[in-house]
């Protein structure tokens, strides 16, 4: 709880482009532990290579991005999942023949290092962390059953408890929500924003309810053709003019059509 408030992600001048497209450009921000902050714009707008950019998918041409002050710019994915930064899938990573219960096992063995033990150990290795974590996200009825006969929003809940198998200290989430019914995304939210505070993890998501985005962020950021044309409390970027104009006439929720594109 003392680091509260203490930057953990520092981005300066990020850009990226693709042959003539220029899909990030000049990003700056920072991200404080506990805090969660939500990167909007529409589709297009640059907001999943922001993401690959900082989760380290893909390098960027200019820019920086620091993690708890050192330099992380241009590290493998690996490298910053050992470092603490921890992400969710678009499309949900899990291994299907398994138990939810074994899912969180291996990320937990993962997260200390015994891989190879895995198949020796696979029944009892890190079992009550395991349960602890299903039971943060609400699983805990369900860590019996096969990960392949799983709903869809449960499925993505159990994304977040592999995600928090890896005590992350700063967790990416690109639609986290992306295919789930109006209510179990509001619910998927509030989970990982009580969650977020209560363990002092820095957030940057996407979301394309804009409900979901100002119930739950702290702060937002708004990406426009690659550029942050807006940044604030939610209150401030809802009523700020570039932003009004770069979603006139949608009211804010805007994207509908994406949202059924990413069902699985
Ligand atoms: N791998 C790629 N190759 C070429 N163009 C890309 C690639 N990834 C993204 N882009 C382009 O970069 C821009 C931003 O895309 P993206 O980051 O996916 O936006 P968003 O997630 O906000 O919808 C788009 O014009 C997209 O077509
Ligand atoms: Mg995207």
């Amino acid at each position: 709880m003392s680091s509260r408030g203490t930057t953990i992600l520092s981005v300066e001048g990020l850009s990226k482009s693709y042959g003539g497209v220029q899909a990030v450009r000049n990003v700056s921000f920072s991200l404080a532990s506990g805090e969660i902050l939500a990167l909007i714009g529409p589709n297009g707008a640059g907001k999943t290579t922001c993401f690959n950019l900082l989760n380290g998918q893909i390098r960027p041409d200019t820019g920086t991005v620091r993690l708890n002050g050192q330099d992380t710019t241009g590290l493998r994915p690996r490298i910053l999942w050992r470092m603490g930064v921890g992400r969710t899938f678009q499309i949900t990573a899990t291994f299907t023949s398994m138990t939810v219960r074994e899912n969180v096992q291996v990320a937990l063995l993962s997260h200390h290092r015994d891989l190879t033990t895995f198949h020796r150990f696979a029944g009892r290795a890190h079992r009550a962390r395991a349960d602890e974590l299903l039971a943060l996200v609400g699983m805990e009825d369900a860590a019996e059953r096969p990960c392949g006969e799983l709903a869809y929003g449960d499925l993505k809940r159990l994304e977040l408890a592999v995600a928090l198998a890896n005590n992350p200290k700063l967790l990416l989430m690109d639609e986290p929500t992306a295919g789930m019914a109006p209510r179990e995304r509001v619910e998927l939210m509030r989970l990982t924003a009580q969650i977020a505070r209560e363990r002092n993890i820095g957030v940057l998501f996407t979301e394309h309810d804009m409900d979901v985005v100002f119930e739950h962020a702290d702060r937002v950021m708004v990406l426009n053709r690659g550029e942050v044309i807006a940044e604030g409390t939610p209150v401030e970027v809802r009523n700020d003019a570039r932003v009004k104009a770069t979603y006139l006439g949608e009211g804010l929720v805007y994207d509908a059509r994406h949202r059924q594109e990413a069902m699985p």
